[in-house]
């Protein structure tokens, strides 16, 4: 096992809700425990199926206690049953898809003063292109879209791939086809997503692997569990490893820092919003 010199930042978004972004958040997260490297999943999704509840566990405390002044970022941090370091976005009717910029980028610079040695951080966005969800990308090294494969999770998908590379000129982004076919039938979706982008916005982006439609994963939402865990022989299962060994492939995504607190800061630095200044 090869333990990353700083960590490495991987927001994961759809333009739609319900495309697997939960899903995809917490069991790559736990992936990538499993193959031992040091993990946190930022739940920065308030769906239903929110990561605390799938992985069977709850936070006393959330981001509004820090936008608060209550507590501090390390006072919120939960360890789950599966031994994953967690943050849990808002309460139920806080809305993290609400906060400004500024104020995102107030919460993303809070994670300087975190002593937590990390490998990867996993941010779990909620649905759509707001403000927050686009600063949060922007904060990241890589981004994640997840999407089915049908034609308005393909609309909000590109759309959402538009805002980053036109708007936020944000690169790194990468597709994950979800609730699919078969392997063959994702990649084949991404070549046609892929296409379209560097047709009509001149860029390319990157394929990740895709998931499988696996009626488990339902199941194991149903038992409170992570998929993981509750069917670890599974299809999906093996596709999430699978996309976790190429993540973990990937080229650095910037120069090592060798410290949390340092990549951190850094970690914002190049997308500090405007009245940050
Ligand atoms: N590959 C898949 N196969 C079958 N069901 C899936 C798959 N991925 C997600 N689901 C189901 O779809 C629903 C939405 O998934 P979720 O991860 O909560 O989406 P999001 O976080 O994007 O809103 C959940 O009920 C989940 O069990
Ligand atoms: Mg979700």
């Amino acid at each position: 096992m090869n333990l990353r010199k700083y960590t490495e930042t991987i927001g994961i978004a759809s333009g739609k809700g319900g495309a697997g972004k939960t899903t995809v958040s917490v069991n790559l997260a736990l992936a990538l425990q499993e193959k031992g490297f040091r993990v946190m999943l930022f739940d920065a999704d308030l769906g239903l199926a929110n990561a605390p509840i799938l992985l069977g566990t709850r936070c006393p405390f959330n981001i509004s206690h820090v936008l608060s002044g209550e507590k501090t970022l390390a006072d919120i941090v939960v360890t789950t049953p599966q031994n994953l370091r967690l943050i849990s976005g808002a309460s139920g009717n806080q809305a993290l898809a609400g906060l400004t910029a500024v104020q995102v980028g107030q919460l993303v610079q809070a994670f300087s003063d975190l002593q937590e040695e990390l490998d990867y951080l996993i941010v779990d966005m909620a649905a759509g292109i707001s403000p927050a969800v686009m600063t949060l990308m922007a904060a990241c090294h890589r981004r994640f879209i997840v999407m089915r494969n049908d034609p308005s999770s393909i609309a909000d998908a590109y759309g959402t791939i538009k805002v980053l590379l036109e708007d936020e000129l944000m690169d790194e982004i990468y597709l994950i086809p979800n609730a699919i076919k078969n392997q063959l039938a994702g990649e084949a979706l991404f070549q046609r997503i892929n296409r379209v982008c560097a047709q009509f916005l001149g860029r390319t982006i990157h394929y990740a692997g895709s998931l499988e439609m696996d009626a488990l994963i339902q199941d194991a939402h149903k038992h409170l569990q992570p998929l993981l865990t509750f069917a670890p022989a599974s299809q999906a299962a093996k596709d999430v490893r699978k996309l976790a060994g190429a993540v973990t492939d990937l080229a650095p995504a910037d120069k090592p820092s060798g410290a949390v607190q340092f990549f951190i800061s850094r970690w914002l630095a190049p997308t500090l919003p405007k009245d940050l200044h």
